[in-house]
């Protein structure tokens, strides 16, 4: 099983991932977290993704690509994968089809989150992570409308796309989360 968790910042990706991982007993594929490790691990990729979260920004594709082909080619992945936080571009979905082609495994179901965004500011702010203060969540969510959103399109079209409320509490959400995934595998 391949998942994709699509959806605007603070809309519960990780909170969601992490338990449909634990569910699943697949691959949980964060590119915010294995970005983050670089930068606490001091690494140049680290340093220089830092820069552009910090900023709200996107990281270059290429450079987040790199960092997925490579966790791809781990054992544990071989049982399926939870992608959390990619693909964020139109060229990541693009490589990211490629990647799997390669392998000869399909992507199952793409999982959208959608909370309207006065909530997700809220979670953002309470949460207070290096960047969630106002000013980079404002940009966070411009670089959502115009660079991730349009992926909602791309996999509408390929039938894979189920959108999914994501306001209510997190077991709420994982109940709605968990249909979605019993009815893709039957
Ligand atoms: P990333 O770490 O992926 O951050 P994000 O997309 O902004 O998402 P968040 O982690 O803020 O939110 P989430 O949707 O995972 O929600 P969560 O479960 O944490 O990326 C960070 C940065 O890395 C990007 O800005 C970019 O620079 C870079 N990056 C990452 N991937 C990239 C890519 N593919 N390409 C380029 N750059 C990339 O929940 C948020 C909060 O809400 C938590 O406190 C949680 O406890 C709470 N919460 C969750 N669910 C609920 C609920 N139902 N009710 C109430 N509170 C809830």
């Amino acid at each position: 099983m391949r998942i994709v968790f699509l959806g605007p910042p603070g809309s519960g990706k990780g909170t969601q991932a992490q338990r449909l991982q634990e569910e699943l007993e697949i691959a949980h594929l964060s590119t915010g977290e294995m970005l983050r490790d670089a930068d606490h691990a001091g690494t140049p990729l680290g340093r220089e993704a830092a820069r552009h979260m910090q900023a709200g920004q996107l990281v270059p594709d290429e450079v987040v690509v790199g960092v997925v082909a490579d966790r791809l080619s781990e054992k544990d992945c071989e049982r399926g994968c939870l992608f959390d936080g990619f693909p964020r571009t139109v060229p990541q979905a693009e490589a990211l089809d490629k990647m799997l082609a390669e392998r000869k495994i399909p992507l199952n179901l793409v999982l959208a989150l959608d909370v309207p965004t006065e909530r997700l500011v809220d979670r953002l702010l309470a949460r207070g992570r290096m960047d969630d203060n106002r000013e980079t969540i404002h940009e966070r969510f411009r670089q959502y409308d115009r660079l991730t959103e349009p992926l909602l399109d791309y996999y509408r079209r390929r039938g894979i796309l189920c959108m999914i409320d994501g306001e209510g509490t997190p077991d709420e959400v994982f109940s709605r989360i968990r249909r979605a995934v019993d009815t893709a595998i039957r």
